[in-house]
């Protein structure tokens, strides 16, 4: 049974930078959260100097071109701290500076969004992730014992970050799992070692039990045309219009008020 927060001794609720610990789940919840205290001794950063933090070209790229998405530059935040993580591997002290350089934000501001989203790390992780959702479907159908059995099987491979995972939306295939970005189930325990074996290998996963191979009932559906390692990108002719924020400012209408008052 796991142990309560709570009832740790206080030596034991010491984060990884050495302040305390926050025991925001008292009741036991199994959600992680916001485990470190904020050190109120610390001048709060400002944003950064270009001048002296570098950022990778290909990295400073990426979050240009999310920023340029939006009219306020705030809302590829998470887009940003993602492109950091898969650049450096987690949202470390240099991803967030390098992102606040680029964005021209301060690393605080960039803390409270990558502490939030639990996709965003904040501790070294193994580089392959293995989400197995143990929401209600998923639990129903063994998740527990194929979290366990993951768990179990990658405990010596700093590899892997195999965690829970609240619904991934793909009940259908209970018990699942999001194995590096692709949908995988429904997972029986005897094919825990074979999916290992293939993420360790760059090898599709469980091919015939990827979400994408499924059969679908719309039937101008396009879907990759063989199983994916690492998400797989939608195909081209799958893709739908531009959102409307990325589309061109449409201009004044013929013979509106603004357009006749240009004319004069
Ligand atoms: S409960 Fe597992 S995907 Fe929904």
């Amino acid at each position: 049974m796991t142990k309560k927060r709570d009832s740790l001794p206080a030596e034991d609720r010491v984060g990884t930078n050495g302040r305390a610990s926050v025991p925001r789940f008292g009741h036991g919840s199994r959600v992680p959260g916001w485990d470190e205290a904020v050190d109120l001794r610390k001048d709060p950063a400002d944003v950064p100097d270009p001048a002296t933090v570098p950022v990778p070209p290909q990295l400073r790229a990426e979050i240009e071109a999310h920023m340029a998405k939006y009219p306020d530059h705030r809302s590829a935040v998470i887009a940003g701290l993602a492109a950091a993580q898969r650049h450096h591997g987690w949202c470390s002290p240099e991803a967030i500076d390098q992102v606040a350089c680029v964005m021209r934000l301060t690393p605080g501001y960039l803390v409270s969004i990558a502490t939030f989203y639990d996709m965003l790390e904040n501790q070294p992780v193994g580089r392959h992730s293995v989400y197995v959702c143990t929401n209600i479907s998923c639990s129903l159908c063994g998740a527990e014992e194929l979290l366990a059995a993951m768990e179990e099987a990658t405990a010596d491979d700093p590899d892997f970050n195999v965690r829970h995972f609240e619904c991934l939306g793909a009940c259908d295939i209970a018990p699942m799992a999001s194995v590096d970005g692709v949908y995988v189930g429904p997972i029986s325990l005897d094919e825990v070692p074979t999916l290992l074996e293939q993420v360790r290998e760059g090898a599709p996963v469980l091919p015939a039990k990827q979400l994408t191979q499924r059969a679908v009932a719309e039937p101008l559906a396009v879907l990759p045309k063989g199983p994916t390692t690492y998400g797989g990108r939608m195909p081209e002719e799958a893709l739908g219009p531009p959102a409307a924020i990325e589309q061109e400012p449409i201009g004044p209408a013929e013979g509106s008020k603004q357009s006749n008052e240009k004319a004069v």
